[in-house]
């Protein structure tokens, strides 16, 4: 089923919209005071953690006001397309519509709520580093709406980050991030056409077709039968319909199919790929992306 203003019918002025935000924000506001306490709390307990984390020696006070400087953010840049709770419902409502094959696909802002993330350097089922939240925070989700905010500055990006961490409890679990998975230096090969003519046989192998189809537009016999975790219709990536939504380097590729897009039917191959197949992979897709510019 679609989200409740997935019908497409209302618009974002409608009364019983608004009401409903109305009441949100007070809610929110209590809530925001509990959180708070609570927040405060687990950042002692998360203190030994936060050095993994890569925020230098933050001290719990010092986190608390980089959320509270997090929620002004948040309130002047993201809340009209990610909602005041979080959970994706801002007044803007479906922000991007892609068509294909007849199939019309709404994307929403995402819900914060649960907790799940697409582009991630996490093992697939984990929540992402910092690092990969700042990486789509600055640069933007192409093909969707969601805008790049390389005009706000680090500081800001960084306090809006723990902000948006304060919508589900899932940031408060022990093992959060999993091991990142590491990305050396591109090899040489990639792009090769030996690569390439392997890489296709990894495609192959992978049944990668079944939902992007046999040259890679998308079109595979699962694609118009696929939903998000959020009920909504997606379709698989058309690769020469544009840039990756997670960024369009060959590393960016390898980051897709080895970790997943969680809350995506876009799997994880972290353990069906040997190093070499996972580059050879990634030239193949470079190569169904040519047809369009954003192929390199
Ligand atoms: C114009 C609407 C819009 C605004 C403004 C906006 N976003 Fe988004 N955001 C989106 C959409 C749409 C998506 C879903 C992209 C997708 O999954 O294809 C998204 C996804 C995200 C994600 C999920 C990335 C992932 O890995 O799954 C994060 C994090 C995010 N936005 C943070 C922010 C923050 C922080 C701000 C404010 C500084 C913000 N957004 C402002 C529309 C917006
Ligand atoms: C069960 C269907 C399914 C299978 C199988 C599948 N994908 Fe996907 N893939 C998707 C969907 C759906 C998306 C779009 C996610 C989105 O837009 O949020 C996607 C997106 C992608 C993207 C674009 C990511 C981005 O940042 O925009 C790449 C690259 C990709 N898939 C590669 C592969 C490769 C390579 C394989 C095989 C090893 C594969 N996929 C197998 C469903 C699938």
């Amino acid at each position: 089923m679609g989200r409740e203003h997935g019908a497409g019918h209302h618009t974002p002025l409608d009364s019983t919209f608004s009401l409903d935000i109305n009441r949100g924000t007070t809610l929110f506001q209590q809530k925001g005071k509990v959180r708070f306490v609570k927040q405060t709390l687990i950042l002692i307990v998360a203190l030994v953690v936060v050095g993994l984390l890569g925020w230098p020696e933050a001290t719990p006070a010092q986190d608390s006001k980089l959320v509270q400087e997090g929620e002004a953010v948040y309130a002047s840049r993201c809340v009209i397309c990610h909602g005041d709770q979080g959970d994706g419902k801002g007044l803007t409502g479906i922000i991007h519509r892609a068509q294909k094959n007849g199939l019309v696909i709404n994307i929403y802002p995402r819900d914060f709520t649960a907790g799940v993330f697409k582009f991630r350097s996490t093992p697939s089922g984990y929540l992402p580093t910092d690092e990969d939240l700042m990486r789509i925070v600055t640069q933007g989700v192409a093909r969707s709406g969601m805008p790049s905010h390389t005009d706000l500055s680090a500081e800001e990006r960084r306090s809006v980050i723990e902000y948006i961490k304060t919508f589900s409890k899932r940031w408060q679990e022990e093992d959060r991030h999993g091991q990142p998975i590491k990305l050396g230096q591109t090899p040489d090969f990639v792009g090769s056409p030996a690569s390439r003519v392997r890489g296709r046989k990894v495609y192959e192998a992978m049944q990668c077709a079944r939902c992007h189809g046999e040259t890679g537009r998308g079109d595979g016999s699962a694609a118009e039968t696929l939903e998000d975790n959020w009920g909504e219709k997606i379709l698989p990536f058309d690769f020469t319909s544009g840039a990756l939504k997670g960024g369009s380097s060959p590393d960016n590729i390898y980051r897709t199919f080895v970790t997943g897009l969680d809350g995506t039917p876009m799997p994880s191959y972290e353990d069906a790929l040997n190093e070499q197949d996972r580059w050879d992979l990634v030239s193949f897709c470079i190569q169904l992306m040519k047809a369009s510019e954003y192929g390199s």
